[in-house]
This record gives C-alpha cells, sequence and structure tokens, in this order.
C-alpha cells in the first residue's frame, strides 16, 4: 500500500539516539491510539468512517453524477485546506468528469477575471467552501461569482446550482437558507488540512468523477494497517521519529520529491499539512518539494552541494500504470547522439534517473522513499491518512500542537485593519 525504506544507517542497531527516539515515539503512538482527550474535538478525521462511511460516499456519488450531468464546469471556492486535498486528486488522475476550476485562493484580479471568461456559454456549478466563512479570499470570490450565476441563470436555478460547505450555524449556512442554496456541514471535529476524507474533500472529487469509493477504501486500510502494525513496522511511526530525529540534528528542510509531475498539487497538499501543523512556538521542518527531472536542474544543485539543513523523502510511483509507456523510436543517422535511447521506454530511463537521484543525493544527504504501488484512487486514499498520522506524531514528537494555526491569523490582522474591516 505504502512501503516506506528509510537509509542504511537507519535500518542498524547502531545509529547513535535513533533506539531512544523510537522509544519516545512508540509512547506517543500508544497515546494516539488511545485517544488523546486534549485533541478529541480534531480528531474526526481518525476513525475513516465517521465522515466518510458508506451513506456519505453514496449520497456524494449520487450528487457528483447529477452535477456531471448538468455542469460542464464545476468552479471550486476555496482556500488552504478547503481546496488542496480534492485538487491534488483531481489534478493527479484527471477524471473524465466535469471540468474543475479553482478561485478564492488568490487576490488576483487576473484570475478571477479570466475564470469568469472560461464560464461564459458553459454550463456552471459552484461549491463555496469555508470553515471559517471569514476568510477574505474565498469570501470576495464567492461573492463575485454568485452574483455572476444570479445574472446568468437568475435567482431560482443560480440556487439550486450553488452548493456551500460550512460549519453549521454559521454565517454561510444563513446565506444559504436565505437564499436557498444546497449546504453540506465542513466537520467541526477536522480542521481544513485533515479533511480530505469528507465533504469538504470528496464533494468536487466525485464532480470531477473519482471514484471515492476507492480513494476512501485505501485511507481505512492504511487507517487499519497503522492502528495495528507494532511500532517497530509501523511506517508512520518510523517517518515521524526519522524526521524528529534529523530536526534535532539540524536537519530543518524536508524535500518531498517524486519523478511524477502529476503529484505536483500533492504537494501543495502535503506542504500546507506539515508546514501548518508543525510549523510553530520556533519549532517545525520546513516543507519544500522536488519535481524531478526538472527540478534536477535547479534545486539539483543545493540539494547536491549546498548547505547541509536538508533531507529528501522520495515519493515513488513503482509499478506502469494506464499510459505510463512511451518507447523512444529509432532515428538513426541524424547524429542527435540519442540513439543509445532507441527503443528505450521512457518509463525504464525514468526509473534509471530515479535509482541514480537516489544515490547521488544519498551521498549528502538522508533520503527515505516512500513506495506507493500506482497513481490510483487507493493509493491517493492512503497517503492521505498516512501522512496525516504521520504528521501528528511528529507534531507530538516536536511538542506542538499538531491542530491549531494561530501565526496565519498574523498577516489578516494586518490586512484587515487596511481594509477598515468592522
Ligand atoms: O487547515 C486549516 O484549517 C486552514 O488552512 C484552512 O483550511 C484555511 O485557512 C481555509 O479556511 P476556511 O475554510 O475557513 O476559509
Amino acid at each position: 500500500m505504502v512501503k516506506l525504506t528509510l537509509p542504511d544507517q537507519w535500518l542498524g542497531e547502531d545509529l547513535p539516539g535513533w533506539e531512544a527516539e523510537r522509544k519516545t515515539a512508540a509512547d506517543i503512538l500508544h497515546r494516539v491510539r488511545g485517544g488523546e482527550p486534549e485533541y478529541a474535538g480534531d480528531l474526526g478525521w481518525f476513525r475513516t468512517r465517521t465522515w466518510a462511511g458508506d451513506d456519505t460516499l453514496e449520497r456524494l456519488t449520487a450528487l457528483g453524477a447529477e452535477i456531471r450531468s448538468k455542469a460542464d464546469v464545476f468552479v471550486l471556492i476555496g482556500v488552504g485546506g478547503s481546496n488542496n486535498a480534492a485538487r491534488s486528486v483531481i489534478r493527479a488522475l484527471a477524471p473524465q468528469g466535469a471540468e474543475v476550476v479553482y478561485t478564492g485562493n488568490s487576490l488576483s484580479p487576473h484570475a478571477l477575471g479570466s475564470l469568469l471568461e472560461r464560464l461564459e456559454g458553459r454550463q456552471v456549478y459552484l461549491n463555496c467552501i469555508a470553515k471559517n466563512f471569514e476568510t477574505l479570499e474565498p469570501g470576495a470570490a464567492f461573492r463575485v461569482l454568485r452574483l455572476w450565476m444570479e445574472r446568468r441563470y437568475g435567482p431560482q436555478e443560480a440556487a439550486w446550482r450553488i452548493l456551500c460547505t460550512g460549519t453549521p450555524g454559521s454565517p454561510l449556512e444563513e446565506l444559504c437558507t436565505r437564499r436557498g442554496y444546497a449546504f453540506l456541514p465542513f466537520p467541526t471535529d477536522i480542521g481544513g488540512r485533515y479533511s480530505a476524507l469528507s465533504n469538504v474533500g470528496l464533494l468536487p472529487m466525485a464532480a470531477a468523477g473519482v471514484d471515492i469509493f476507492r480513494l476512501a477504501d485505501g485511507a481505512r486500510r492504511m487507517e487499519a494497517l497503522l492502528g495495528e502494525a507494532p511500532p517497530e513496522e509501523n511506517p508512520a511511526l518510523l517517518y515521524a521519529a526519522f524526521r524528529d530525529y534529523l530536526s534535532r540534528r539540524g536537519c530543518r528542510v524536508e524535500l518531498l520529491s517524486s519523478f511524477e509531475p502529476r503529484l505536483r498539487w500533492f504537494y501543495k497538499w502535503w506542504e500546507q499539512l506539515f508546514a501548518e501543523s508543525e510549523g510553530k512556538d520556533g519549532k517545525g521542518i520546513f516543507p519544500v518539494t522536488g519535481e524531478f527531472s526538472e527540478e534536477l536542474h535547479s534545486l539539483g544543485q543545493f540539494i547536491q552541494e549546498g548547505f547541509p539543513m536538508l533531507f529528501e523523502t522520495f515519493l515513488d510511483i513503482a509499478q506502469q500504470g494506464p499510459g505510463d509507456s512511451l518507447v523512444i523510436p529509432p532515428d538513426r543517422g541524424t547524429g542527435d547522439g540519442f540513439d543509445y535511447l532507441e527503443g528505450m521506454d521512457l518509463w525504464d530511463i525514468g526509473r534509471t534517473a530515479f535509482a541514480a537521484t537516489r544515490r547521488a543525493h544519498g551521498e549528502h544527504l538522508p533520503c527515505a522513499v516512500l513506495e506507493i504501488p500506482r497513481l490510483e484512487e487507493e493509493s491517493l486514499g492512503a497517503l492521505f491518512y498516512f501522512f496525516q498520522f504521520a504528521c501528528y506524531l511528529s507534531c507530538r514528537l516536536a511538542g506542538v500542537n499538531p491542530f491549531d494555526q494561530p501565526g496565519v491569523e498574523a498577516y489578516k490582522r494586518w490586512m484587515f485593519q487596511g481594509l477598515h474591516k468592522p
């Protein structure tokens, strides 16, 4: 499902301090499994079935099919935890449903203006996702778009084309009641960045045509594995301990890298999860990502020879899926210097490049590998659960609250002051 391989040094018995680190992590794992009362209000994601049970999956699958039958475009308004998970899956799997476009995540007039132009002549559905309906970026975009929808379709038709996902009892729900929009609960016991397996992530995925049952199945199987595996074999524990061990020894930056560009938006989800969860109280590991091969030709120099503050986690897709094969054709006599590639599959060339990179980087920094079998729904579901669980453990090892994000309020305070928000 997800296989973690730590560098050789971590596999033996004599890495100083590693055994103690694992023991501390095992104690934390024990407490986490027992259910920590101080975090009870944030652990709605811990049992996948709580917010992604079969009934929910059926309802959202049916709603997604209905949306697909009536919409060319599904506009997802949301920022951070309200859009990252859905976008990561939809962009990675490119399902054949409604085209999903993303807004409410920037303040660029150009971006919103060109999105409105793209909607002309197309059948549109809108999903505004906001846990706290005070966030300015989605709030402003929703106002512009719902008024556009009402002008375009008239208030009655616009009403069934607009769905909101928000906190029950919030001003967003009140707005939905007044205007007749459908309202789906944003779980009150899940923070945005942990909300992939809930209405938040699952509705846009279903509208796009993702098989959310398969996604949830991957997450559930990972939940069972991490809930039962003994500490010495528990991949989330080992990953969290590996990270904490390194950060305490000066490696303050984690590079998540892979050779698959379709993971670009998954990286965004991962960066948010770890940056917002861990980066507080003067602690944390700064998450960065490497999209190889391209960034081997930019970041690669620093990774190989720069200041030693990095460790790397390769996200490796082990098996070919549909479309993962393209053979280099012959073109003898042109002298382009690439005859040695003739007849080779780009997939195999990529495997060789990965092995070479792992070896080269491994000479300079600690490199772990997290392997998934294929890029498909089950693997992404498993990765969501794996990283959320590991992030929780990592934060507990670092001694920070995994579920709050007080730091992001600072810019908002100054911005609201500058905008004279009442
Ligand atoms: O993880 C989190 O809680 C945050 O990153 C939120 O998802 C993000 O700030 C968006 O918040 P909201 O849905 O309230 O607009």
